[in-house]
């Protein structure tokens, strides 16, 4: 997209910034999505005062930071809101004022919300990549669902949109990549597709990031021990070593690679020489192929920030990206933000110390679903987990626990919420085969929620809803009979 928008005509306008006035005839499709970018970019130029509202998680907390960034530069007033989602009992954040209301990150789906709480067309616009829900009042957004843009998350589209602001935003494109990795976009493919890719191209050309295209895909590469990165990988499941960090660092010590540097650290996957990556990559796909497995998934893009230092979480994106999920999911995204827009001092302590949190919480959640165990429908698994947990992580939980059960179930985790007694949460995840295969959780948790009276959005791999308590206990009943339906 950026390489796109970069072949559009640029003027200035009376105050010397940026604008386009004209887009390249490459398709319909891209054309629609620039003018909309293009569209956002104005009603934000145009505004006196902005207020951005966006979302709890990783992609929220880097798009606010983004557009909070890039409208402070155009001279424009911004403050901002940060929501666990928006639904009635949160609405009351958003400010009844003269600012313009930027939703990102959500909003799409919760139209009928903004028009209730009495924003005309005129007063508010939305940046998001969920699946919409329109509502009376037609709000000017920019969303990549309409342009079939489906690997591309709010920050990116936040991105595009700074970028049309001024040129010089395109010193965010660690920002659009972090966001776009911590929502999976580049899961499926093992690396970032179409626009999103762009922002790579970017940040590459910028200077501010390193893009290794055949990277081992393991999770924690520039923090984790290597035998630890390896254990904990399950996509691709490696016989032996995947859950066994004894056997992976025994397989290391075999192929005589140091574990250790000299003062006693655990060396990391970032620091091997290009020939110990090779051994080890050998390695494990020997071990796949003599398992009859495919080697298909063994490698994924990597994404570092060669200006953050080294052996920390903020050095390549889906660790940065956990790193914020840690501060939003702890309702503490103002720390995140704070993170994004370059403080290293207090908020990065104070985000490392969330983060270690954040992780212990969930490893005991993720031993909790096993313990516990799930109930079996037909074409469904579930638990609820009463309020042990918060409902801001459970979703993580139900991720990561899928992968050490049933594959072909959708898994739903059930939560209380500590301000809300008559409400129940519902956090679904699957996988990348079983959307393939026609599994929509989002359209699932849409249909069940409303028969019962709540609310529910997302996207077809991930997504969530609210629901009455009184209709807890025939929900799952429900639930399943729609996966039912679309595995049909
Ligand atoms: O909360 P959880 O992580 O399970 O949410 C999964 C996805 O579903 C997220 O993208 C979230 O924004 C979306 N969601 C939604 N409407 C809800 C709850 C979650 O769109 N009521």
């Amino acid at each position: 997209m950026r390489s796109i928008l970069r072949r559009v005509t640029i003027s200035r306008n009376f105050r010397g910034r940026a604008v386009f006035i004209g887009f390249p005839r490459t398709g319909t499709e891209t054309m629609g999505f620039s003018a909309d970018i293009d569209a956002v970019a104005g009603r934000i130029r145009d505004a006196e005062a902005v207020t951005v509202v966006s979302h709890i998680d990783a992609d929220g907390i880097a798009s606010e930071a983004i557009l909070a960034q890039a409208i402070a530069q155009e001279g424009i007033p911004v403050t901002s809101v940060f929501v666990r989602q928006l639904e009635p009992l949160t609405m009351r954040h958003v400010p009844i004022d003269d600012t313009l209301k930027v939703f990102v990150d959500l909003g799409a789906g919760q139209q009928n919300l903004l028009e209730e709480h009495g924003l005309y067309e005129r007063d508010a616009v939305i940046i998001d990549h969920h699946v919409a829900q329109p509502a009376g009042i037609a709000y000017q957004q920019v969303n990549g669902l309409d342009h079939g843009h489906t690997k591309l998350s709010a920050a990116g589209i936040a991105y595009f949109v700074a970028t049309c602001l001024d040129d010089t935003n395109v010193r965010l494109a660690p920002l659009g990549v972090i966001g776009n990795v911590g929502d999976m976009m580049a899961r499926e493919h093992c690396g970032l597709v179409g626009p999103a890719r762009d922002i790579v191209s970017d940040g590459v050309r910028e200077g501010t990031i390193r893009h290794v295209e055949r990277d081992l895909n393991c999770y924690g590469l520039s923090t984790r021990p290597v035998h630890v990165c390896l254990s904990y990988c399950d996509d691709p499941y490696i016989p032996r070593i995947s859950n066994n960090a004894q056997y992976a660092r025994s397989f290391l010590e075999n192929l005589d690679i140091p574990l250790r540097e000299h003062a006693g650290r655990w060396r990391v996957w970032e620091e091997f020489s290009i020939d110990e990556r090779r051994a080890v990559i050998s390695g494990i796909a020997q071990q796949l192929i003599a398992h009859g497995q495919s080697v298909d998934r063994l490698f994924a893009e990597t994404y570092y920030f060669p200006d953050e230092a080294e052996q920390t979480p903020l050095r390549n994106a889906s660790e940065y990206a956990t790193l914020l999920n840690a501060c939003g999911r702890w309702a503490q995204p103002r720390i995140g933000s704070a993170v994004c827009r370059g403080d290293r001092g207090s908020a990065y302590r104070d985000a490392e110390q969330m983060l270690r949190h954040h992780r212990s919480i969930i490893r005991e959640l993720v031993q909790f679903i096993a313990d516990k165990g799930v109930t079996e429908l037909s074409h469904l698994q579930y638990l609820h987990v009463g309020d042990r947990f918060p409902d801001t992580i459970v979703g993580i939980g139900a991720g990561i626990s899928l992968s050490k059960l049933n594959w072909r179930k959708p898994i739903m985790i059930l939560c209380y919420l500590p301000d809300d007694p008559e409400l129940v949460k519902v956090s679904m995840r699957t996988n990348e085969r079983m959307v393939s295969r026609g599994i929509d959780l989002q359209h699932a948790l849409q249909i069940a929620s409303a028969e019962v009276g709540g609310a529910g959005g997302g996207h077809a791999i991930a997504a969530g809803a609210y629901i009455p308590k009184v209709a807890e206990q025939e929900f799952a009943d429900r639930v399943n009979r729609v996966l039912r339906e679309q595995s049909a």
